[in-house]
């Protein structure tokens, strides 16, 4: 049985995610708009991973509400899931990689499932 990944791999995770995306041509921008406090932004990502992937509960926030706020369409998100899977296998083992990765598309897929309902609802 494979162990379970580690708060230290998830820490590792998001940095290295998180300085790949502020340099990303595509979504950078975004994020460069709106997150102010970086060092606040990471720890929040690290709790909300902690949360999927070994169930502690500590992320408390509404992220669909967050992202129903911003400024996305469906590259925004290819891109978002490209750099997001590169960089799991980059610093991920395979099997933790290939659950983080699982987790992502799930979520990408509700948040743009939402985004799509609001439209439809506000043309
Ligand atoms: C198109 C792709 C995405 C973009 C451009 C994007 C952008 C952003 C931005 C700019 C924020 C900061 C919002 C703020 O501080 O007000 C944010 C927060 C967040 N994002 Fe994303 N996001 C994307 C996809 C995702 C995905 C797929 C996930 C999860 C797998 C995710 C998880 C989160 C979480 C947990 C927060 C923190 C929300 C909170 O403050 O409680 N994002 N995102």
């Amino acid at each position: 049985m494979t162990s379970a990944i580690t708060e230290a791999e998830i820490s590792i995770l998001v940095d290295t995610f998180y300085a790949k995306v502020r340099d990303d041509r595509d979504i950078g921008p975004i994020f460069n708009a709106i997150v102010g406090d970086w060092p606040h932004h990471l720890a929040t990502l690290k709790d909300f991973w902690s949360t999927i992937l070994l169930t502690t509960g500590r992320y408390k926030g509404d992220p669909m509400m967050t992202h129903l706020q911003l400024p996305l369409d469906p590259d925004h998100f290819t891109r978002w899931l490209d750099l997001f899977s590169e960089t799991a296998h980059e610093v991920l083992t395979p099997s933790h990689a290939s659950l983080a990765i699982a987790k992502a598309n799930r979520i990408a897929q509700n948040f743009q499932a939402g985004i799509a309902f609001q439209k439809s609802r506000r043309p």
